[in-house]
């Protein structure tokens, strides 16, 4: 196995979205952890299944979900620090769960030109929590097709085509999305995708090509506002308001790019698909940065972490598409994911869950900052609410990646009950449900700390 941590420049621009699944530590994980049975069933499912990186072949078999806890097929039980970030709420939350059941025995599908009061009361319910003017809404069956729609939106209320997104962002993986998306993995080898989709650097000061370092001068912001002035006709900016890695960006850097969008003419449109709903301690990102976009796209979690659901929402006078069909899902007014996504919301109230992420989040973010003066392999740590990284790098002011390093700490935590995903190559990132119990959060620090020094021990021979 190779374990040097140089950094292989080919192999980090693939690892930007998840770990690498055909590593040779996800082998040796294999051969040590998975039986017969469980291999009879991942082989079952590449046989089936069309190939695709980061989710072919399979990890491991799930057989049921609890809280904070996913079980394997073979009993071993993992606290779930990935989740998709669908679980803002814990899986299986008994009212969710409560509430598709008793719609089930109701009305179990929305036919086509009729509403129904699940799909009524939920969008009611997203335009008075939303910030601002943000009072009209679309659903969709996913959060790529929810962008899709907001970028259909943007074109057909500017009349312009034009986007400016971010390098590194993930938008979704259809070819509209990966257009806006900066990440090589889904775009290689795809051929052309939409024309007028500009990139810019993201708020990232670690690799920032402005080499601004820890002195962030918004130079990032400021390019945007110099490419919306000599393009003079983009429809719309797109951005994860927090790249869920994450990276945070500096406070002034949306309200740069608000007014600049204001003063060009372009739309702004905020991607909370993964970072809505509670989970960086407000109940949307774009609170702590004190804009409102033109647009919010809302994903994963609002589907009570059990149905695909998302929603643009958009402002009133963006209420202009009467004669495009801009989504037209067969699934676009689902009564079992809509009345999921309003048991979810009053969950996330009644529980209190922003203020729990909040304060938890502060919690952790003091361990977490204990742990790097413990260990030298971590550069940085991040945390905005329950959105939480660490950043490992070769030495604290090193520019390379500890690609290396990540992934036996990954796995050496799984061997231990604790999953979770790495971003980057070298980004443990770190999404627990909002309902997570201290202990529990402790249980996976300690696990994450046992496995960072056994990794620097093993380094030391
Ligand atoms: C920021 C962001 N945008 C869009 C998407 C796409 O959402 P979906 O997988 O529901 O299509 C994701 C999914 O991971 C995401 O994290």
């Amino acid at each position: 196995m190779n374990d040097s941590s140089a950094p292989v420049p080919h192999l980090d621009r693939l690892r930007s979205e998840g770990d690498l699944n055909l590593s040779p530590y996800r082998r040796a994980w294999e051969t040590e952890n998975i039986s017969p049975a469980t291999q009879r069933l991942l082989a079952e499912d590449a046989g089936y299944f069309l190939h695709q990186s980061l989710s072919t072949p399979c990890l491991n078999a799930l057989r049921s979900c609890q809280g904070a806890w996913i079980e394997d097929v073979e009993g071993r039980r993992y606290l779930d620090f990935h989740g998709n970030t669908v679980h803002q709420v814990g899986f299986s939350h008994p009212r969710v769960i409560a509430a598709i059941k008793d719609q089930l025995d109701t009305l179990s599908f929305c036919t086509r030109r009729y509403t129904c009061e699940p799909a009524i009361a939920l969008a009611k319910k997203l335009t008075e929590i939303t910030p601002g003017d943000l009072k009209r809404v679309l659903f969709a069956p996913g959060g790529t097709s929810a962008v899709g729609m907001a970028l259909k939106l943007a074109r057909v209320a500017t009349g312009r085509f034009k986007f400016i997104s971010m390098w590194d962002a993930f938008h979704g993986a259809s070819l509209d999305a990966i257009s806006v998306g900066g990440e090589a993995i889904f775009r290689r080898g795809i051929g052309p995708l939409l024309p007028g989709c500009e990139h810019v650097p993201p708020p990232d000061n670690r690799h920032c090509p402005f080499r601004c370092g820890d002195f962030c001068n918004l130079a990032c912001a400021d390019y945007i506002e110099y490419v919306l002035e000599k393009e003079g006709d983009v429809a719309a900016v797109i951005g994860e308001t927090v790249r869920c890695t994450p990276f945070i960006p500096p406070p002034d850097y949306w309200r740069r790019i608000r007014a600049a969008c204001d003063k060009h003419g372009a739309l702004l449109i905020l991607d909370e698909i993964p970072t809505g709903l509670g989970r960086t301690g407000r109940m949307f990102a774009c609170e702590h940065f004190g804009i409102i976009p033109d647009m919010l796209v809302l994903g994963k979690g609002l589907g009570g972490g059990v149905f695909p659901l998302a929603a643009l929402i958009a402002r009133e006078g963006l209420n202009v598409a009467a004669d495009t069909a801009l989504g037209h899902y067969t699934h676009e007014k689902n009564p079992l994911a809509c009345a999921a996504g309003l048991a979810t919301l009053q969950v996330i109230e009644q529980e209190k869950l922003v203020e729990r992420a909040h304060t938890l989040g502060l919690y952790a973010l003091e361990r977490m900052r204990g742990m790097a003066k413990r260990h030298p392999l971590i550069g940085d740590v991040r945390g905005l609410g329950l959105l939480m990284g660490i950043e490992l790098l070769p030495d604290k002011n090193s520019p390379t990646r500890a690609s290396a390093d990540a992934e036996p700490i990954m796995y050496g935590a799984l061997r231990r009950g604790l999953n979770f995903k790495v971003t980057m190559g070298n980004i443990l990132t770190l999404t627990p449900p909002l309902t997570i119990a201290r202990t529990e959060l402790d249980q996976a620090f300690s696990i994450l700390e046992d496995c960072i020094g056994e990794v620097e021990s093993s380094r030391k021979v």
